[in-house]
């Protein structure tokens, strides 16, 4: 179906109706990472919070990942069509084209609108103010959003700085036109670049400024390279402003939070952020410590996973804040919905091949 704005004058706003995550099979635990890095599982717990995180097998990309998710959220929204498909990530199947058009097709709705959204690990967030966008403009009534990333195929497996933060996995939600005030909908939203510090997360090459220099790029310009302490100072700064910027616009106060949804950078950036926002670290929503950072897909998973767990329940008020490379950083608020059907997350499905490896992460 081809888009087109409809012109409607009502108010409309992009409300969450179906909701899903996923991870590939293959877990890394701090353990397995010790035994090829110089590192151990205390530091990496200390720094970060992470006890293990989910990789993809070679030859799986972002698209599989970003499918398996989609798929289960169209189910959760009971729907089996939607008019466009964003899929935010920054590891995309390749660098031309787009990762979205596939996976629409893949899912069986080839010919919808389909585009990929990228601001790194801000992508969700990012994403739902497209989303929340296309539906205001009349030009979709509803539409897929996945967050999906698989960092492991662009971070060096040798560099222990980085290596040990990034998992691969996928979440998505469907948001369908409703009205502001009902359960569910989407806003107010804080968004915010600042491309000056876009050194601090970069992979130098691949994009057009290498291609277009002779020669051949080193191996540290073709992988991710982050600088973290400057990533950490900025991510703690930037995510308390955006939150208390989206709670001003909306009249919340800091109490007004049921849940604080972070992007899941590390649990340390995540508790420095409630605490710069007065806000009891019980009302975090964590689960990094079981998936590692996993980008785009961090917000969602942990959605999935609170609301599986039966963490966050209808009515509960929601603030859900991101920061990632470029440097991006956004928010949006939202109050959770009664969603007729929940698929069990962990979901599932896992290959019969590997029995014996962890279904899918276990809650925190
Ligand atoms: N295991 C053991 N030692 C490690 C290590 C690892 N995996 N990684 C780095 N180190 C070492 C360093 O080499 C350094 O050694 P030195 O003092 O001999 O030079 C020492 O530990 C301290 O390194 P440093 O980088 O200063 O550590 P840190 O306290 O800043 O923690 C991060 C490193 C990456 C965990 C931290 O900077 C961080 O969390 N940054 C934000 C990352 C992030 O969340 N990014 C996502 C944003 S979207």
């Amino acid at each position: 179906m081809s888009l087109t704005a409809t012109g409607s004058s009502a108010p409309v706003a992009a409300v969450l109706c179906g909701l899903a995550g996923w991870v590939p099979s293959r877990v890394v635990t701090n353990e397995d990472l010790a035994r090829r890095l110089d590192t151990d599982d205390a530091w990496i717990r200390t720094r970060t919070g992470i006890r293990q995180r989910y990789v993809v097998e070679p030859g799986q990309a972002t698209s599989d990942l970003a499918v398996e998710a989609g798929r289960r959220a169209l189910a959760s929204a009971g729907r089996d069509r939607v008019d466009a498909v964003v899929v935010a990530t920054t590891t995309a199947d390749h660098t031309c084209p787009a990762t979205a058009p596939a996976v629409a097709a893949r899912l069986g709705l080839a010919g919808v609108a389909a585009f990929d959204v990228n601001a790194v690990c801000t992508g969700f967030v990012y994403g739902l103010a497209s989303a929340a966008g296309l539906i205001a403009a009349g030009v979709a009534d509803r539409v897929l959003l996945i967050g999906a990333d698989t960092y492991s195929t662009i971070v060096d497996p040798l560099d222990r700085a980085d290596a040990i933060i990034f998992g691969d996995g996928a979440g998505a939600v469907v948001l369908r036109a409703g009205h502001p005030d009902e359960p569910g909908a989407v806003g107010h939203f804080d968004l915010g670049s600042d491309g000056a510090h876009e050194d601090l997360i970069m992979v130098a090459a691949g994009g057009s400024r290498q291609r277009s220099l002779p020669g051949e790029p080193s191996r540290r310009d073709r992988h991710f390279a982050m600088r973290g302490k400057e990533v950490y100072r900025h991510a703690v700064t930037r995510m308390a402003e955006s939150a208390r910027a989206t709670l001003s616009r909306a009249g919340w106060k800091i109490d007004d939070v049921d849940h604080f949804v972070p992007h899941q950078a590390n649990l340390r950036i995540l508790h420095s952020v409630a605490d710069d926002l007065g806000l009891p670290r019980e009302r975090c929503v964590t689960h990094v410590e079981s998936v590692g950072n996993t980008g785009a897909a961090s917000i969602p998973l942990a959605l999935a996973d609170a609301a599986a767990g039966r963490t966050i329940g209808p009515g509960d008020r929601l603030l859900l804040t991101a920061f990632g490379g470029g440097l991006t950083w956004g928010s949006c608020l939202l109050t959770w919905p009664a969603f007729p059907e929940f698929p069990a997350f962990p979901a599932p499905a896992r290959p019969a091949a590997q029995p014996t490896r962890p279904a899918q992460p276990a809650r925190p």
